[in-house]
């Protein structure tokens, strides 16, 4: 038998064929057009010399992790901003948005009687895909907002000249979000023996509180437990580990930080654990699928309502020709109304390809909705309706649902209708910040984690 060390040296198979800027050769969506193509080259040159944000070795950690998902062993939670901007990095934000994940995980660990896989939508997310290229406000057309590592939200010009110097920034912003992170967590923020530092000011007053005030105290009791048993404090219980993932649309970025390692094979994208490819650039023949197939991290695609069975099995063989486990996540996003009629035929195929994926279910991209006073937002129930929706057919067709991925914020934000407290139109106009898609808040997102853990312990009673 290799030692584990030997097998990470054997490439499974090794596209030849392909290098980080192979994409280039191929046609790429919701790309900026840079005026400036030398400060461009520039801007990649200085990105390849800094120091990567993350490591191969947490890199094939989560993959191992997301293969126990696959097989049942583990459930995955994947949240954070639609977009992180500049402006919200702060000590505040960062700390709030991991301690609602911490106890959006402590109910799931809680409740399902799994170990979680802990993902922040952060440190990264700062490009996104636009429906239209241009925006037009009082006949003046202007390129739309991408995100903050590509321009500006505010509608001049000058703002919405894409910059390649962004990216260098974002980099920057990146790699403070994870120092913080990863400070906070190995300082003890996330150490089970002490559940009660996550609480987040208003948590008190929340209708949700006495339900995981109880589970907080049972989780408490239940390591004391634990600890009087083995007669020794439980260590790994002080810190739990948390991954980073992004969506990887914004190509001269990611191809900068795309490197080899050594002592290992083959490519890794060193600016996060775990990219994805969004929904409009998972084309089979497009540049984002052809810049994926030759990375090594586990990756995700976002899974739509237009996608067909076909389509899938061959994103599955480009992706993942070896069938590795842990390497492939599919996120399907389809909406409350057309999950039941668009998922089935999808799970089929896959499950009849005995192809192995991890199933994760993104409730907020198909659920979105405009209000009369102009407000992007989503309803709570469709949110919820598409995740109890997303158990039972999975459970119909004899696949796992073993993940979710979530927009949420720890600010107390009115971006989405309903929930605990129920949220009305009129109330988004209160703390509506998103400059893209609409957050859960902190009760909302709680609150989700609870539905999850009760849809799933229904699932385990039939
Ligand atoms: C997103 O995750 O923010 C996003 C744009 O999703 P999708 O690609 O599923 O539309
Ligand atoms: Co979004």
């Amino acid at each position: 038998m290799p030692s584990s060390n030997e097998r990470t040296l054997q490439p499974v198979n090794l596209p030849e064929d392909w290098q980080p800027e192979s994409w280039r050769t191929r046609p790429a969506k919701q790309l900026p057009t840079y005026p400036d193509q030398a400060a461009l080259a520039a801007v990649q040159e200085e990105l390849r010399a800094l120091p990567p944000l993350v490591t191969s070795w947490e890199i094939l950690s989560l993959k191992q992790q997301l293969a126990e998902a696959q097989e049942g062993r583990r459930f995955l939670l994947q949240g954070g901003d639609c977009a992180e901007n500049f402006g919200d990095c702060t000590s505040d934000v960062i700390s709030n948005r991991l301690k609602v994940l911490l106890q959006m995980s402590l109910v799931l660990v809680h409740g399902m009687r799994l170990p979680v896989v802990r993902v922040g939508r952060f440190a990264g997310q700062y490009a996104k895909p636009r429906s239209a290229d241009t925006e037009t406000r009082d006949g003046v057309t202007l390129p739309c907002y991408r995100g903050d590592v590509v321009n500006a939200p505010a509608f001049t010009p000058e703002a919405r000249i894409p910059d390649p110097r962004r990216m260098v920034r974002a980099h920057a912003r990146s790699a403070m979000t994870m120092n913080f992170v990863r400070s906070l967590i190995d300082g003890g923020f996330a150490d089970l023996h002490h559940p009660e530092y996550w609480g987040l000011e208003w948590v008190g007053e929340s209708p949700l509180a006495e339900e995981y005030q109880r589970m907080v105290s049972g989780l408490g009791d239940a390591v004391r437990f634990m600890e009087t048993l083995a007669g020794t404090q439980v260590h790994n219980l002080n810190r739990v580990d948390f991954y980073t993932s992004h969506e990887a649309l914004l190509l001269p970025y990611e191809e900068a930080n795309t490197r080899q390692v050594p002592r290992q094979w083959g490519w890794f994208n060193l600016s996060t654990h775990f990219p994805w490819i969004g929904v409009r650039t998972a084309a089979l023949d497009g540049a984002h699928v052809e810049y994926f197939r030759g990375l090594r991290n586990p990756i995700g695609v976002k899974v739509g309502p237009t996608s067909t069975a076909d389509e899938l099995l061959r994103l599955i063989d480009v992706l993942n020709p070896d069938d590795e486990p842990g390497r492939l996540s599919l996120i399907h996003r389809m909406g409350a109304t057309q999950i039941a009629e668009r998922l089935p035929a999808l799970l089929d195929a896959v499950r009849r390809s005995g192809r192995r994926v991890l199933w994760i279910c993104d409730p907020m991209h198909g659920n979105t909705e405009s209000t009369s006073n102009g407000y992007k937002t989503r309803r709570f129930d469709n949110i919820r309706s598409e995740i109890e929706q997303a158990f039972e057919l999975h459970a119909a067709a004899g696949t796992r649902l073993g993940g979710v991925h979530l927009e949420l914020t720890g600010e107390d934000v009115t971006e989405c209708m309903g929930g605990a407290r129920a949220l009305t139109e009129i109330d988004l106009e209160r703390a509506y910040k998103s400059q893209v898609d609409p957050r859960l808040n902190y009760e909302q997102a709680l609150e989700t984690a609870m539905l999850i853990v009760r849809k799933h312990a229904q699932g385990a009673r039939t």
